[in-house]
Formats: C-alpha cells, sequence, structure tokens
C-alpha cells in the first residue's frame, strides 16, 4: 500500500509537472508566435494594461474601420505659396460638417494662408459625414480646404479623425514641418505660435500643449468610459485635443503607433496612447489656454498661443483688434528705422 502510494505519488507528482509545463508554453507561446492581445505600455514607473479583445468587443467599429476618404486634398501640402520657400506650418482644424460659419471665420482669420513668422501658413478641416454631406461637399469643390471621410461624425468617432488624419499625413504631407492640431472654436495666436516654435529649445523632439499628467478617469458625464472597458485608474499623460502641436520627425512615430495600437473612443486619449507606445515626449505650456482665457482682455490673447472658450465672434474682433497692434508695431518700427538711417 504505502510502497504503492509512493509510486503513485511520484507519478502525479510528474504529470502536475507536466501540465503546469504544458500550461507555460500555452500561455506563453501565443506572445512570440502572433500578436499579443495585451500590450504593456510604461510610463516611467506606471504600467497600462492595453486589451485589444476588450477594445474590439466595446468598440469594433473604432478598431476595424478602413480610412475612406471622400475629399482627399492629395494637392494640399505641394502647391507652394511662399516665394520664399519658407517651411510649411499646417493647421489641421476638426470641424463638424455643419459648422459652415465656423469655418468661414477662421478662413478670414487666424487661418489663412499667408507667410507669417518664418513659415506658410496652410490649413485644413477635418470632417466626417453627417446626414447631409452634400453642403460640405460643395464647400470643399470651391475653397479646396476639407478632408472628408466616410464615417459617421460623433463624438466617439472623432479618435477615428486623429487616426485616419495621421495616415493621411503619411501618404500626402510628409513636408509639414510642423502640425498644429485643434478644434474649430479656439482662436489661435498665429504670430505667438511661429515666435513659440522658433524659441522653445529642441521643440522638434515634443508633442507641445496643455499636457494632462495622470488624469483621472471620470466614469459620469460626457467623458465617462466603463470599469469594464477601462479598469484603470488614470490615463497616460496627454495635451489637451483643444490644440496642439506635432513636429515633423513625430509624426511617423505616431502614424506607426497608430497601425497597431487599438483606438481608444476619446480622441486625445487615443493620442496619448500612441505617445506612449511610440516613446514621444510632452512639453506642458500655459500658453494653451484650452480652459478658458483668465479675463478677457487683449493682453491675455496676446500673450497666448490657444484660447479656448469665446464666442466666434469675440475671435473675430480679437483677431483683428491684435492685426491692428501688429501693424502699429510694424509701422513705428519701419518710421523708427528710417528715422536712425537719416541721423546716421
Ligand atoms: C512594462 O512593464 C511590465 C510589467 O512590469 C513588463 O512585463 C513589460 O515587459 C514592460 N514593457 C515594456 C515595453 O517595457
Ligand atoms: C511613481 O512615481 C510617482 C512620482 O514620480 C510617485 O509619487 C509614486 O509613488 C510612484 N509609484 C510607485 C508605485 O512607485
Ligand atoms: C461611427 O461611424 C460609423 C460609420 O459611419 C457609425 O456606424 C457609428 O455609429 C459611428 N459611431 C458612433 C458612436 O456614432
Ligand atoms: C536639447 O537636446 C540636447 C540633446 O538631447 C541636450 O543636450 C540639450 O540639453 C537640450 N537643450 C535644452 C535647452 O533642453
Ligand atoms: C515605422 O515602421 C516601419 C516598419 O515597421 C519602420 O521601417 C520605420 O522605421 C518606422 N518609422 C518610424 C519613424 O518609427
Amino acid at each position: 500500500m504505502v510502497g504503492r502510494f509512493r509510486c503513485c505519488r511520484s507519478q502525479r507528482i510528474f504529470v502536475i509537472c507536466l501540465l503546469g509545463l504544458a500550461l507555460a508554453v500555452l500561455l506563453l507561446s501565443p506572445h512570440q508566435s502572433r500578436p499579443s492581445k495585451y500590450a504593456h505600455f510604461n510610463e516611467s514607473n506606471f504600467t497600462f494594461l492595453y486589451d485589444r479583445g476588450i477594445h474590439e468587443a466595446f468598440y469594433p467599429h473604432l478598431q476595424h474601420y478602413q480610412c475612406r476618404e471622400v475629399v482627399s486634398q492629395k494637392a494640399l501640402c505641394q502647391w507652394d505659396l511662399s516665394p520664399k520657400g519658407l517651411p510649411l506650418l499646417l493647421l489641421a482644424i476638426t470641424s463638424h460638417p455643419a459648422s459652415h460659419s465656423r469655418r468661414s471665420i477662421l478662413r478670414r482669420t487666424w487661418a489663412r494662408p499667408r507667410d507669417v513668422g518664418g513659415f506658410q501658413l496652410r490649413h485644413v478641416f477635418l470632417l466626417a459625414m453627417d446626414p447631409q454631406p452634400n453642403l460640405a461637399l460643395h464647400e470643399s469643390d470651391t475653397l479646396g480646404d476639407i478632408l472628408m471621410w466616410d464615417f459617421e461624425e460623433s463624438h466617439h468617432n472623432l479618435s477615428l479623425k486623429e487616426r485616419c488624419f495621421l495616415q493621411w499625413m503619411h501618404r500626402h504631407c510628409q513636408q509639414a514641418a510642423f502640425v498644429f492640431k485643434g478644434d474649430d472654436d479656439l482662436f489661435v495666436n498665429i504670430e505667438a505660435l511661429t515666435e513659440y516654435l522658433h524659441q522653445t529649445p529642441n521643440v522638434s523632439k515634443f508633442i507641445h500643449g496643455n499636457v494632462h499628467y495622470r488624469s483621472a478617469v471620470q466614469r459620469w458625464g460626457k467623458y465617462a468610459v466603463s470599469r469594464a472597458f477601462y479598469p484603470m485608474l488614470v490615463y497616460p499623460n496627454f495635451a489637451s485635443g483643444g490644440g496642439f502641436i506635432m513636429p515633423q520627425p513625430i509624426i511617423p512615430k505616431l502614424y506607426n503607433a497608430s497601425l497597431w495600437v487599438p483606438v481608444f473612443p476619446m480622441e486625445d486619449v487615443y493620442v496619448g496612447f500612441l505617445a506612449l507606445a511610440a516613446g514621444l515626449r510632452y512639453r506642458h505650456d500655459k500658453h494653451f489656454r484650452v480652459w478658458g482665457p483668465p479675463r478677457d482682455e487683449l493682453d491675455v490673447y496676446q500673450d497666448s498661443v490657444v484660447v479656448h472658450g469665446i464666442s466666434m465672434e469675440r475671435i473675430e474682433e480679437v483677431w483683428k483688434q491684435i492685426q491692428r497692434v501688429l501693424v502699429r508695431k510694424k509701422l513705428s518700427l519701419a518710421t523708427q528705422t528710417t528715422k536712425n538711417i537719416r541721423t546716421a
């Protein structure tokens, strides 16, 4: 009895070891042979577990959509408007198809194509479909500054604009030195923006904007995500989608990441995951006032790169005021120089 028991116990141990080994092989091998269902993203001492299966279960459309351009603007970055051959600063502006009046205000204010601060400025509006796309299509025919994809315009679908825009940049606009990406309800001080680009050390190494560090996940409200979908308490660092800057060397890295990182249903967090996967860094700057101006006065706008939360009428007003100040400065500088030449 005892002998037999002993014999069986060692056999059992052997079988258990064999099973354990098989289980280990089963668990480990998928990680080596095919793309992992999980990805670990490490940010300093914090690890994000990214579960592809859960992304597919909750937001299948975001994962499977193939970017189809209804209007593609293949040549947008190829026209050289600047006789001086200045580097291209592209403004990529997220807009709803129905927001015609916002777009027309931006075209005659800060998004107006021109040479400014050592850059040639060009803009493109990023649109998806709404039930009446014809008006936007007509606008695109006449103005040539609209990029449109065939998915439905919606809050969660905004992440698709990010993914499809990166693909478009990869295919049609690798020459842009900088891309400013923002919403159509912003005031952007282009002169301050170009100055920022010139003055920031190592500017091409970072994503620039209003950076949210370890932002808490919300379970209620407009930006809620369910615990079942994303159980972690914080997001990776990300720049507010209101308005941020991507330098040229960073864009192919984000694009590469977009080919395998699952799409998160919030567009700025999604870009945060792409940046994390690509090992990119941020530079936070307080001049990106995505929370609105501290005071509604001209000096605040003069001292900002981006201001969110003001009316379209105010955007137009502020832009005109800033331009007038700039013209006055130029004039006084010119008279100063003439005076200096005369006295010399
Ligand atoms: C991130 O951390 C996890 C857990 O500590 C580790 O298993 C994984 O290999 C790390 N990934 C990278 C890309 O460093
Ligand atoms: C991670 O780093 C932060 C600050 O850098 C620190 O407050 C936190 O305690 C660290 N967490 C762990 C688990 O080490
Ligand atoms: C996103 O777009 C797709 C395709 O147009 C549509 O079927 C889906 O309902 C949209 N998603 C949301 C959340 O609106
Ligand atoms: C710019 O980057 C270089 C190389 O990484 C570094 O040595 C230098 O300190 C950086 N300059 C500033 C002002 O951060
Ligand atoms: C993007 O991925 C391709 C293929 O995996 C690689 O050859 C290329 O160097 C990557 N580019 C960047 C900027 O990471």
